[in-house]
């Protein structure tokens, strides 16, 4: 079998390598924080907490991988995308494992709880999703499927969906973060289908990328409002929502987030075509 950090040619990858180790540092960190005893007043429920964000995490991680490709043209970044995938995996094993910790080994808990709580159901439905992800990863698999493979894989969508959903409704009130991710999936999303659409040899021209990342913050500015006037009925209005993305009142928002990395993706694509262009497009005199 060949180690993780080696490429298809078997020589080791230092990219491999180093997402490899990098991906075993929030599951050192919580248990660096179970051992010295930092994990709070509910030490299990943190560390569920921490497991099931970076699934989420993982997920949009290895989504962004096929865009950024793309647009830094960086092809070797494919290499990680499966590492990554499967990675999320093992975190939502792991955020599934402590759930039934806390819940005493009582399997028959665990099951009613997933049978009658709906952000439970809407989670074990992704994990079984993630798992037959992770089952069909392997490159048996991968030659077995054939064209098969990429429509299966196709699933990760509506497990990210699922997996968003999941953390929506058990944050309640809290939905700073749940909002940022929200809004990332649908630049993630609108990236694949203006690619579809209008890419020209595979890249997505960068006035797209511009126009994804202002549809993207503006649409996660309005699902935030929408849910404040949900939220807070009477309390506040659409405008007063959409107005605290202009100010740091209440911190920073979800929208600008979403504004900053749709900016960063940009700017990357930009140095990467104009500044440093691949190889294949620089000039034959540079
Ligand atoms: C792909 C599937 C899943 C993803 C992406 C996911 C992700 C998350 C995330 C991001 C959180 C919130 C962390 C935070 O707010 O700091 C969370 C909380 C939680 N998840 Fe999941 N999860 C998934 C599946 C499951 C499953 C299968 C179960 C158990 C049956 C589960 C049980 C919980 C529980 C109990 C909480 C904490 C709820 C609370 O404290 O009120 N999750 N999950």
């Amino acid at each position: 079998m060949k180690a993780p950090w080696n490429d298809y040619s078997g020589k080791l990858s230092p990219l491999k390598l180093t997402v490899f180790i990098a991906l075993f540092l929030p599951v050192a960190w919580t248990a660096s924080e179970a051992l010295t005893g930092t994990l709070g007043a509910r030490p299990l429920t943190e560390a569920i907490h921490q497991q099931g964000l970076w699934t989420i995490r993982l997920i949009l991680i290895a989504l962004a991988i096929t865009p950024l490709k793309a647009i830094l043209a960086w092809q070797r970044l494919v290499l990680v995308r499966r590492m990554v995938g499967v990675a999320a995996f093992a975190y939502i094993l792991l955020h599934f494992a402590l759930y039934i910790a806390d819940e005493n080994f009582n399997l028959l808990t665990v099951a009613s709880e997933i049978v009658k709580r709906i952000y439970l159901t809407i989670g074990f439905t992704a994990l079984v999703g993630l798992a037959a992800l992770a089952a069909t990863s392997t490159d048996r698999m991968v030659r077995r499927l054939d064209r098969k493979w990429q429509t299966l894989h196709r699933l990760v969508y509506p497990i990210c969906l699922l997996g968003l959903i999941h953390y929506s409704l058990q944050s309640k009130l809290e939905q700073w973060e749940p909002v940022i991710a929200d809004g990332i999936f649908v630049w993630l999303m609108g990236y694949r289908l203006l690619a579809w659409k209008f890419a020209v040899r595979g890249r997505l021209p960068l006035v797209w990328v511009a126009g994804l990342g202002v549809a993207a913050t503006v649409l996660t500015a309005l699902g935030e409002a929408v849910y404040f006037i949900i939220a807070f009925p009477g309390r506040v209005t659409f405008e007063l929502a959409l107005s605290l993305n202009f100010t740091l009142q209440t911190g920073i928002r979800p929208a600008v987030v979403v504004a900053g990395f749709s900016l960063l993706v940009l700017v990357a694509g930009l140095v990467r075509t104009y500044v440093i262009p691949p190889a294949r497009i620089r000039p034959r005199f540079a």
